[in-house]
């Protein structure tokens, strides 16, 4: 996690810096801070809290510095606090270093640095040893002793180092955590992610892991891991800096549910052509991969992971073939059982997931073949598959995930149909009425957006609740999980979700008077039995939100709120009823006064195992 932007050019970098971090601050909110070059020294302002505070205080003085890095930090090693804010120095504050991942022989490194050089340590954290070792390898060379000092480190890094002695330029190093250069005229720009950069450039070098980057304000230059300059095409950015902003909504999450039609949309119709037939660019599966393939793995984490158990269900039943789902966490360490004739499938919005990435490897490793759906265009995941399905959700900011489900669970409809039609598995009247009801969706997600004052109203009603219980029957059990997750991860309520038959086996026991539950019914085939579900937890007292599709109106018999979506099939009902849960959830927080966009001890991208 933690977001690190750099700044070398003409320009005051103090301003640009801070502006940078805003837009990282979905990466992590512990501290912030920057160190700029001014007159004659490395000037390092950092604090404990959000990126205001060291906004408000950089106001108290005049730093006209314009070279300069900033970080805004998600805590793992040492509390968050001024100490441990970066950026970090040496000994002397000549060497200041930013740092985004993991150090992981940090303890080894620093005794070593101890007994070489009796070293001090202002601060508990991993990423200082970094500017010691920087100092100890220094001889007049900062990019020399950056790659000295990164021979010596394992682990995540991203890094941006100045060094006062060397004013004129910055270093930056890319291992496992994201990194980008921004290119300007007279000035250049490093940072974690696409939106620090927007408002001073669409021109942009993805930087690959391993290399290390050199920047001064007229030239920028890549090198790989054996010093060698490296050429690199520029990568465009097509949308804008309006894209990166709230645009007149209250928090981006509400903003990114309004812009769900649009990404479901987007997602959808790139991929059809005039007959719509699906046409999958980046995906070059054959029918003859696909007769060897006996097997599929998704695997994720959290939102995406949910995703991924939508995606389970429409590829056994369009493609018939058998899938298992896995939280990436899970999957590296259990040896699963993967070949060549596996198709591992990595679902991530932001493409640097550390756990995701590293059990695509484990898969890869193991012969498997990868295909990734990914939000952001040319994240490691992205880069390291063999297929990649792009999700046209646009840049995703609230830390809480919802335009990105909903697009990925979009793409894992159109790679199931691909392959149900690549296999011959599927009838074509049949493969029409799907396509009908997923070019549907748009409007009917718009549909329930506009009925957000309704739901509004349940949640003003409901916010007081401290347990809550989601549950669901067949695919309504997925978006259970998804919906008792954002209600969780953004109003702090203990919630949880289970299949609803699964209930009496134990969690019943936990349904009393005044429990809220939301019971999803979305399935004809399992409709019946899901009102019988609802009346067992009524009969304990429960109060039950209901969610069913509009033609199915006997739920408002047995539950004390009904959440309708627009009639569709029972296979697409996932994109639809999620939308409900996200606004629900949204305005359960918004009424306990919480931080929607940035909920505690949480980051957007998760670069930590
Ligand atoms: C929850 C949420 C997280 C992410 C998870 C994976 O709202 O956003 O659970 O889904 O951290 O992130 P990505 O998709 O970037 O790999």
């Amino acid at each position: 996690m933690c977001g690190i932007v750099g700044y070398i050019g003409n320009q005051k970098a103090a301003p640009i810096l801070i502006d940078g971090l805003s837009k990282l601050e979905y990466r992590g909110y512990d501290s912030a801070g920057v160190a700029i070059y001014d007159e004659g020294s490395v000037k390092v302002r950092k604090y404990k809290g959000r990126i205001s505070i060291l906004e408000e205080n950089l106001k108290k003085e005049t730093i006209k510095g314009n070279i300069g890095i900033g970080h805004t930090r998600w805590a793992t090693h040492g509390e968050p606090s001024d100490r441990n804010s970066h950026p970090h120095t040496n000994y002397s504050g000549n060497i200041a270093l930013i740092h985004n991942g993991i150090i992981e022989n940090y303890m080894k490194l620093k005794e070593w640095l101890i007994s070489v050089k009796g070293d001090h340590f202002k601060s508990e954290t991993d990423s200082e040893v970094i500017a010691h070792l920087i100092d100890y390898f220094y001889e007049g060379d900062l990019l020399d002793a950056v790659y000295k000092a990164i021979e010596k480190m394992e682990g995540a890094y991203a890094i941006g180092v100045i060094c006062k002695d060397e004013p004129d330029k910055i270093v930056a190093v890319r291992k496992d955590s994201p990194l980008i250069v921004g290119l300007g005229e007279n000035e250049n720009f490093i940072a974690s992610d696409i939106p620090a950069l927007l408002k001073y450039t669409k021109d942009i070098y993805l930087i690959e892991n391993e290399e290390v980057v050199l920047l001064t304000k007229d030239e920028v230059k890549i090198f790989n891991e054996f010093r060698e300059v490296v050429k690199r095409d520029v990568f465009k950015v097509t949308w804008n800096a309006e894209a990166a902003e709230k645009e007149g909504y209250p928090h981006f999450m509400m903003k990114e549910i309004n812009e769900q039609p649009k990404g479901v949309y987007d997602t959808l119709h790139r991929r059809l052509d005039k007959k719509d037939n699906i046409v999958l660019d980046g995906i070059k599966i054959t029918k003859e991969d696909l007769e060897q393939i006996n097997k599929v793995y998704i695997v994720a984490c959290g939102t995406a992971y949910h995703a991924g158990l939508v995606g389970k269900y429409a590829i056994e039943k369009f493609a018939k073939i058998p899938v298992e789902v896995d939280v990436a966490s899970e999957f590296r360490y259990r040896d699963p059982f993967v070949d060549e004739n596996t198709l591992f499938i990595a679902v991530s919005q932001s493409g640097e997931t550390l756990d995701t990435l590293a059990a695509l490897r484990e898969a890869k490793r193991k012969g498997a073949r990868i295909l990734s759906i990914v939000n952001v265009v040319g994240s490691s995941v992205a880069r390291e598959s063999d297929d990649v399905f792009y999700t046209w959700a646009g840049p995703e900011i609230a830390v809480a995930s919802t335009k990105a489900y909903t697009t990925q669970l979009v793409s894992m409809y159109l790679i199931a149909l691909h392959m149900a039609v690549t296999k011959g598995s599927i009838a074509n009247d049949q493969y029409k009425k799907y396509i009908k009801a997923l070019k549907e969706m748009p409007d009917q997600i718009q549909k329930i957006v506009e009925n957000e004052e309704s739901i509004q109203k349940i949640a003003d009603e409901q916010f007081n609740n401290e347990n809550v219980f989601y549950i669901g029957r067949g695919v309504d059990v997925a978006v259970a999980y998804e919906g008792s997750l954002k209600l969780k991860e953004i109003s702090y309520i203990h919630s949880e979700a289970i299949g609803a038959g699964e209930l009496k086996h134990g969690t019943i026991a936990l349904i009393e008077e005044g429990r809220l539950v939301v019971a999803l019914a979305t399935q004809d085939g399992l409709y019946d039995k899901m009102l019988s579900n609802i009346q067992e937890v009524r009969a304990r007292g429960a109060y039950v939100i209901g969610v069913a599709k509009e033609e199915n109106k006997e739920i408002e018999k047995v539950a004390d709120k009904v959440i309708y979506i627009p009639d569709t099939l029972d296979e697409f009902t996932p994109i639809l009823s999620v939308v409900p849960l996200q606004v629900l959830a949204y305005y359960i927080a918004v009424a306990r006064g919480c931080d929607v966009d940035k909920p505690k001890n949480l980051a957007k991208s998760v670069t930590v195992e």
